[in-house]
């Protein structure tokens, strides 16, 4: 099988790497990638968003299948474009990729659905919408309608934060067209989870939950991230919270979007609220996380390429995999002033303790033979051969390990032997008791 992944960032680099392992695999190729995909993947130079381009280069290579990681390229139509020319890709289309690009659409079909989420309103009108919060007692969060790089939603302590935050979206265009339009929606409390399922029509199967990790610094403090760590599974939501979330969330939207003439196809990732029995979804996405992908990765066992080619060809019954039972921790290390500015071009040193070694080189004290660690590029390129920074998430450092303690250490000691001006991490990845956010 040839395969093609769409994307350049650890998501994109775990993806690979579990495909570079399949035996069907004979080539894998990745749209310009980063160097830590290199050597598993030949870069093809296209953009994810050069969608014609990446068509003719599937048609020419004779690519059996195509991996779409980031949601840009699927707002935009890339599966309608290869589907239209014969060609077998594991996402969904423009259509239904709206789930994330647009929240107010993503909202009306949760209503529409019956599926459990936060009370909201959309906004054309920014006068319309300061009366909506004005006359509102409860905190609320406003949110560009648009795709926003994640960075889209303010959640507001009082009315002042939130007329502030209408105010950026809306008039001074912060997120530029993505805020012509807001959802205002009141706030809500409990613990976040990322649901995981794969989905064809209206069969899906769950594929994972993974608790990520968004504010940039320690105990959930500072602006939010793309998410600065993440770990999988997350005690105690089981197999029964699972079968629930499939029930209540993922088959009744699976439904509501094939009765619009726009079923689904791809990874749908439910992000979730969950207080004491209630669970609420936050927002749909219609990738994989990222960070989330790589802790699940690194669990994943069985054939990552037949799989995603099952899924994309609505095969479900012949889906076979398992998740490890061991715990996977993945902890991002970041340009300094990320998520706000930040330089690129930085060398970084240390990597080769973690890529060459065998597990057994490292001093983790916990389950010595059982671990296992990789780093997974995000932002990184070559200059004159030197590994340099080139983004605001560097590396995705994953450990799998018995337990979460024994992942988290093994994690922590690895991304300690990497080194660049400026890294910055999170201390308490798969560290912390269940976060409550209140
Ligand atoms: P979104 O772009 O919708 O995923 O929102 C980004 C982040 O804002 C989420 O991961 C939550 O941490 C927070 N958030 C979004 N909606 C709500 C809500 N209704 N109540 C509380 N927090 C929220
Ligand atoms: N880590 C959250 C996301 O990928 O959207």
């Amino acid at each position: 099988m040839k395969v093609l992944v769409v994307g350049k960032g650890a998501r994109e680099h775990a993806l690979c790497w579990r495909l570079s392992q399949s035996p069907e695999v004979r080539k894998l190729f990745c749209t310009s990638g980063n160097p830590g995909m290199y050597r598993i993947a030949t870069p093809v130079d296209l953009s994810p968003v050069d969608i014609k381009q990446l068509a003719d280069f599937a048609q020419s290579q004779m690519i059996d299948l195509t991996v779409v990681g980031p949601e840009n390229p699927l707002s935009l139509g890339i599966v309608d474009e290869f589907e239209r020319r014969g060609l077998t890709i594991f996402g969904p289309t423009r259509g239904a990729a709206q789930l994330e690009a647009s929240k107010s659409f993503a909202k009306s079909l949760m209503q529409e659905a019956g599926v459990p989420t936060a009370q909201w309103a959309a906004f054309d009108d920014p006068d319309a919408a300061r009366r909506y919060v004005k006359a509102r007692s409860s905190p609320q969060v406003v949110k560009a309608d648009g795709l926003a790089l994640g960075k889209g939603a303010t959640v507001c302590d009082d009315t002042d934060s939130a007329l502030l935050a209408i105010a950026k979206a809306m008039e001074q265009r912060q997120f530029g067209e993505a805020g012509a339009r807001v959802v205002i929606e009141e706030r809500l409390t409990g613990e976040e989870l990322s649901f995981f399922a794969l989905c064809n029509g209206d069969a899906a199967i769950p594929l994972g939950i993974v608790r990520d990790h968004k504010a940039v610094f320690d105990g959930d403090q500072g602006p939010n991230t793309g998410g600065m760590g993440a770990y999988c599974p997350v005690p105690p939501y089981d197999q029964q919270f699972e079968h629930r979330v499939m029930q209540e969330v993922v088959h009744p939207i699976l439904q509501a979007l094939a009765r619009r003439g726009t079923p689904y196809k791809g990874v749908l990732f439910a992000g979730l609220m969950v207080n004491g029995h209630e669970i609420a979804v936050l927002e749909f996405n219609v990738r994989f996380g990222d960070p989330e992908c790589e802790p699940l990765m690194m669990r994943f066992e069985g054939d990552l390429a037949t799989t995603l080619l099952a899924v994309a060809q609505g095969r479900l019954a012949d889906i076979s995999f398992k998740l490890s039972p061991r715990s996977a921790v993945t902890v991002v290390l970041a340009s300094a002033g990320y998520p706000g500015d930040y330089r690129t071009g930085l060398p970084i040193s240390g990597l080769d303790q973690i890529e060459g070694a065998e597990p057994s080189d490292l001093k983790v004290k916990w389950a010595l033979d059982r671990v296992r660690v990789k780093a997974f590029h995000a932002g990184t390129a070559l200059r004159n051969g030197q590994l340099v920074t080139d983004g605001g998430r560097v590396l995705a450092i994953t450990a799998l390990a018995e337990g979460l303690e024994a992942a988290a250490a093994a994690a922590y000691e690895a991304a300690a032997t990497i080194d660049f001006e400026g890294k910055h991490m999170r201390h308490d990845v798969g560290r912390r008791n269940p976060l409550i956010v209140s």
